[in-house]
């Protein structure tokens, strides 16, 4: 099996070296996503072969930024044959450095990570995120979403506003499901293989495989907490990132 450490740390590194524009005004929030890589949310084609590539998001939670709440993330995953090599997600303002490499456990700050196990949904803080859609279907879908989870009930549920540094609640066992639709390959594929590493499942919210390009996920502590919330989620159509 081939080792990709060294692209791993050139990834952390790199991770380390982004997080250090500290004081965005709003118009240099848009020239850095315009240059880094967004580009792809205008409508450019984006196409995942199987050659090895770098999926960056330079900052996840670009509202938190912009408004200095303090959760925001620096998103970096790798993928050979279209399967994740690596993935490592920066919380920068927290100073917490997340990361898994395939088959070889996932570490917050190189402290082994590990989900929580819950299987009682009633036990459960679930995390999702409203998103930036704003159309009828997709408020109505996620505002009941919510309602459905809180009437099972849940034991809570929570936002931070960055999918990525969400998802690596679920594997610190701070909480115990994350379930998103709407958001980007960008945002969740380095989360999903730490989510892995750690011990949990990631599927797509009908409960199939996961696919990174379908923008809808689950992650959980267990197979019985994500087949629980697949059962009581709905999605909305979204235009998938690439193919299909
Ligand atoms: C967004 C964040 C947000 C989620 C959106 C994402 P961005 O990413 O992860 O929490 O709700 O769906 O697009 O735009 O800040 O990189």
């Amino acid at each position: 099996m081939a080792d990709w450490t060294d692209c791993l740390d050139f990834g952390i590194s790199l991770a380390k070296q982004a997080s250090e524009v500290r004081e965005p005004a709003t118009d240099q929030v848009q020239d850095v996503r315009s240059d880094m890589g967004e580009s792809v949310a205008a409508g450019e084609p984006l196409e995942l072969t199987d050659r090895p590539t770098w999926i960056i998001d330079p900052i996840d939670g670009t509202v938190n930024f912009v408004h200095r709440f303090p959760f925001v993330a620096i998103s970096i995953a790798f993928t050979v044959n279209k399967q994740t090599e690596f993935g490592i997600v920066y919380s920068c303002v927290e100073d917490k450095l997340f990361h898994a490499q395939r088959g070889r456990g996932a570490f917050l700050n190189g402290e082994p990570l590990h989900v929580s196990g819950q299987e009682d949904i009633s036990r459960c803080v679930v995390v999702t995120e409203i998103g930036a859609e704003r159309d009828d279907l997709a408020l109505s879908t996620l505002t009941s979403n919510i309602f459905r989870l809180l009437k099972l009930p849940v034991h809570g549920v929570r936002a931070l506003g960055t999918a990525a540094v969400d998802m690596c609640q679920v594997a610190t066992g701070g909480a115990d499901a994350y379930y998103h639709i709407g958001m980007h390959c960008w945002d969740i594929a380095a989360s999903a293989i730490i989510v892995k590493e750690a011990g949990g499942v990631v599927t797509d919210t009908d409960g199939s495989e996961f696919d990174m390009m379908s923008r809808r996920v689950i992650a959980a502590s267990s197979s019985s907490v994500a087949n629980r919330i697949s059962q009581v989620v709905r999605a909305f159509p979204c235009r998938r990132d690439c193919g299909g």
